[in-house]
């Protein structure tokens, strides 16, 4: 089932790229095996190795285990459409950025991208260990600022659902059929531009 899954999911390539980056896909079907706290600090310990703008290293992150209060309100400042599938995910973690750098109070302009970084390696991580995610946009960033007073310094960024994988016809439709809709990309060649001098 899970090979079924992998396998449609995988990234087709045209060059030789590193099996975990195929691998890795925004999975939807997350069974009831729960994520332990030892295995989210190897997570976020991962996500700590990334490379950022003067080794700021901006990101932070809230984890709501699934079970918990704190999950719940995670779940309700979900978009309609997440919600229905991140009931069942193992934990929700928010991503959170410092908007300045510590040593001079200046506002960090790579702030986004180097919490960008950190999630990756959080994910790539998390599938080593057999663990999926899904990053999320679709929640109200303004409520969950609000609500946990991140006025200031600290600012939400993403959302990443996360638990081990279950079988997609668990799912209710249109999510079903996504979760083994093979992935695509745009082709190298729309990637690469030319400059002129
Ligand atoms: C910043 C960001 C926000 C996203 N928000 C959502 C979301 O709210 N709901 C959702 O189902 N997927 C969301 N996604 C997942 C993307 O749709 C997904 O990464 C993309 O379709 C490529 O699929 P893949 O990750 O399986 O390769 C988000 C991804 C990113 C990076």
């Amino acid at each position: 089932m899970t090979l079924f899954m992998n396998k449609t999911k995988k990234a087709q390539t045209q060059n030789p790229v590193l099996e975990i980056i195929r691998d890795r896909w925004s999975a939807r079907s997350f069974s009831e095996k729960p994520i332990s706290e030892e295995t989210m600090h190897t997570l976020i310990e991962a996500a700590s190795w990334a490379f950022s703008a003067n080794n700021e290293q901006p990101w932070r992150y809230a984890v709501a285990y699934r079970g918990t209060p704190l999950f719940d309100t995670f779940l309700n400042l979900l978009s309609g459409g997440n919600r229905p599938w991140c009931k069942n995910a193992g934990a929700l973690v928010l991503s959170l950025g410092k908007k300045t750098y510590t040593a001079n109070g200046n506002t960090n302009t790579a702030m986004l991208h180097d919490v960008g970084a950190a999630n990756m390696l959080f994910t790539l991580q998390a599938n080593a260990l057999g663990i999926y995610t899904h990053v999320l946009g679709g929640y109200d960033a303004v409520k969950m600022a609000e609500l946990f007073n991140l006025g200031g310094d600290l600012v939400p960024v993403y959302l990443i659902a996360l638990g081990y994988l279950d079988d997609h016809e668990k799912l209710e439709e249109p999510y079903r059929t996504r979760e083994i809709t093979p992935r695509s990309r745009k082709e190298i060649s729309d990637l690469l531009l030319e400059l002129n001098q």
